[in-house]
């Protein structure tokens, strides 16, 4: 059999992509086109026998770490495969590709949301972190505190939105997990639910500012009004909810909970460390349900663990094992805490062990090491060292990734 060929594709190719990916999906072209082709950086088709049996496509999307800084992100999206042509090596070859061109421009981390999540731990990658469908009904979403809002909402037309979204996005420096959008990104985002889409309006954006008129959070929602019985019984779907402040969280929340003719409020990526939880006056009814978010995978583990916080100060070596990428195998030690970190290859004796995907699994602080060597995922080499690796890795709060891609 032939062997497939990965094609990188010249940006004036993206929107022929765009389209051949979306055959592959066995989905028609959608609205926002133009806006999609414009926020991916790098596009790939595989070829079998001169025939595009595969697509895949990196956006930049710059990463939070544990502490607040944030390193370069390839995140892999638009991943599909010719149904004629599947279980023939095309995702692997392009998964291939994926990594040793992050390798080779020096981005230390990829990153995907997977439709299924059985697929991509063979390629190195690491549930990092999660999050929930939530849902509630209003008649039962009162707050357990009194809440009075110091500052203001008020409606921003989608046309103004964009501007506003990064400036609060950018300054969101404690989200651990969470991506910065370029402007085109979140173009697409408009485009897709500008459309009326059934009996669901188009998105709705919710502005917060201070008592001194410094904007402080967004809301995005989509309302569907429902009648039963001539009774209302409307859904706020909630897009997003982006807060600084618990001040900007609880107006925002406050606003979606408390909108005449609505009865229930859903919303699908719902952090899993949001305050709300602990301030509805009767959390059971706050139905939340989980599942696994940001896949990552570690390309330069120097890079990564130097530039991340640790909860607890101390210096571990760790043993990385990696089949696919002989330049990320090896043992680091890493020393750090609160206040900074430094990583280094080390040809000491390692403490743990672990492969690429655990130690992706780990980055953010969402899955512990401990949690790892009970399924025999992480060894431990050292007497205590696992405990103390859960120790430093672990961090509060939980990432939260803003957007899946
Ligand atoms: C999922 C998909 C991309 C796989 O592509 P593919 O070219 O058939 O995959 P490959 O032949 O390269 O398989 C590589 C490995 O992944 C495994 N794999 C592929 N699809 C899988 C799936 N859906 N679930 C679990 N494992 C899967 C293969 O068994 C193979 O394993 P192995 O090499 O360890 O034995 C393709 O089936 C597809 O396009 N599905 C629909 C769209 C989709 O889900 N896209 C992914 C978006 S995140």
């Amino acid at each position: 059999m032939s062997a497939i060929e990965i094609v990188d594709l010249a940006p004036s190719d993206f929107e022929h992509f765009v389209l051949t990916a979306h055959g592959f999906w066995g989905e028609a072209p959608e609205i926002g086109m133009e806006q999609v082709h414009h926020a991916l950086r790098r596009a790939m088709l595989a070829r079998l026998d001169g025939e595009d049996i595969g697509a895949a496509a990196v956006i930049d999307f710059p990463l939070t770490l544990p502490g607040g800084s944030r390193v370069a992100m390839d995140g892999v999206t638009w991943v599909g495969v010719a149904a004629t042509a599947r279980r023939r090596g095309a995702l692997r070859a392009m998964m291939d590709r994926c990594l040793r061109s992050a390798r080779d421009r020096d981005i230390p981390v990829l990153g995907l949301g997977a439709s299924e999540s059985s697929i991509y731990r063979r390629f190195g990658y690491g549930v990092a972190s999660h999050i929930g469908s939530a849902a509630i009904d209003t008649a039962h979403a009162a707050l357990r505190i009194s809440f009075h809002d110091p500052g203001r909402l008020r409606f921003v037309p989608l046309h103004d939105a964009v501007p506003l979204w990064r400036d609060i996005e950018s300054r969101q420096v404690d989200r651990t997990g969470g991506i910065l959008r370029s402007a085109d990104h979140w173009r697409v985002g408009i485009a897709r639910n500008e459309t009326p889409d059934g009996k669901i309006a188009p998105m709705t954006v919710v502005a917060h500012e201070d008592a001194a008129g410094v904007l402080d959070g967004f809301a995005n929602y989509r309302v569907e009004l429902r009648w039963a019985d001539g009774l209302s019984d409307g859904i706020v779907h909630l897009t997003e909810l982006t807060a600084l402040n618990l001040d900007a969280h609880l107006a925002l929340w406050q606003h979606v909970l408390e909108m005449d003719l609505i009865e229930h409020v859903e919303m699908w990526r719902f952090w899993l460390d949001d305050p709300l939880q602990q301030l509805v006056a009767d959390p059971r009814r706050l139905r939340v349900s989980t599942r696994d978010d940001l896949h990552l995978r570690v390309v330069d583990v120097v890079a990564l663990l130097s530039a991340r916080r640790y909860s607890r100060e101390d210096s571990l070596v760790i043993e990385v094992r990696d089949d696919a990428c002989a330049d990320v195998a090896g043992r680091y030690r890493v020393e750090g805490g609160l206040d900074g970190a430094i990583a280094a290859r080390t040809n000491a004796t390692a403490d743990v062990v672990l492969d690429a995907a655990a130690l992706g699994s780990m980055l953010l602080g969402d899955v512990s090491a401990a949690a790892l060597q009970r399924a025999d995922i992480v060894q431990e080499e050292r007497e205590g060292a696992v405990r103390r690796a859960s120790a430093m890795f672990s961090w509060s709060p939980r990432p939260w990734l803003n957007h899946m891609f």
